[in-house]
């Protein structure tokens, strides 16, 4: 299984902290965000990843990342995303990269306490489809929730007015190679991106979306708020905890 973070996007709700970089190479307590989800990655066992950036500083993560020596990485490779066309349009960059492998997704302002090492032995298991990371929430309606019946994912809504769960559809996925060629036919959402939502949705349809919940806090970092309470989180708790 290779492993590919998402550090595109112009990280808007961050301005003007993101005015002159990218969000995902501002601190985080004691580190860079995208230390995080790179070491969410590791710490699973993935040794390969593609990081997905944009934006003007793009050359600033090879700086920081370089070959990925310092993570224990065999590879880093890196993609670039103009715009802002949506998570599964940056996904789509990751293609090439897979090479026939089923791939695990982490967004680059995810942070979690612990580690996803069960959720990606059950995929191992599962052999194929899609599964995806939930953890209840105060503020589902922030997220992609998930409407839950019988045990089974039937529908996720993307930030719904009227949340069916007190799930939040976390920024962490696990796809067969398939997922390339949903993303080849998605269109785009009305605000103008290509939405992972639709690509989870389309695994649900076809019956092969299975679940996990996460252990440990997870949080974004994606606005003022909830970067300073990453922070604090990780500063009480630490991060990536292996047990
Ligand atoms: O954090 C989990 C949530 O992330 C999920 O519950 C939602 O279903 C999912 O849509 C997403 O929601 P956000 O509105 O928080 O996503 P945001 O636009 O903040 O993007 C999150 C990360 O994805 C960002 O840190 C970098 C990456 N991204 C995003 C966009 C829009 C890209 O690489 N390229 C993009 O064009």
């Amino acid at each position: 299984m290779r492993g590919v973070v998402l550090a595109g996007g112009l990280g808007s709700r961050l301005y003007p902290l993101t005015k002159v970089t990218n969000k995902h190479l501002l601190p985080l307590y004691d580190k860079p965000m995208i230390y995080y989800p790179i070491e969410t990655l590791t710490n699973a066992g993935i040794d390969e990843v593609l990081v997905v950036t944009g934006g003007n500083n793009a050359g600033d993560f090879l700086r920081l990342l370089g070959n990925g020596k310092e993570f224990g990485l065999k590879r880093i490779h890196y993609a670039y995303q103009e715009g802002e066309g949506g998570i599964a349009e940056a996904l789509g960059f990751a293609e090439a990269f897979a090479e026939g492998q089923s791939i695990c997704v982490v967004l680059g302002d995810n942070i979690i306490e612990k580690n996803i090492i069960d959720a990606v032995n059950a995929y191992k298991v599962q052999g194929g489809g899609a599964r995806i990371l939930l953890k209840e929430v105060p503020d589902p309606q922030r997220f992609g929730v998930p409407a839950i019946e019988g045990g089974k994912v039937v529908r996720i809504e993307e930030k719904p007015k009227d949340p069916k769960s007190r799930y939040a559809v976390t920024g962490i996925y696990m796809y067969d190679t398939g997922v390339f060629d949903i993303i080849h036919d998605l269109k785009p959402s009305e605000r103008g991106e290509l939405e992972i939502t639709d690509v989870n949705n389309t695994y649900i349809e076809a019956g092969t979306l299975e679940w996990s919940v996460l252990d440990g806090w997870w949080t974004d970092a994606g606005t003022i708020e909830s970067l300073l309470g990453a922070g604090n989180l990780v500063a009480r708790t630490g991060a990536n905890k292996l047990s």
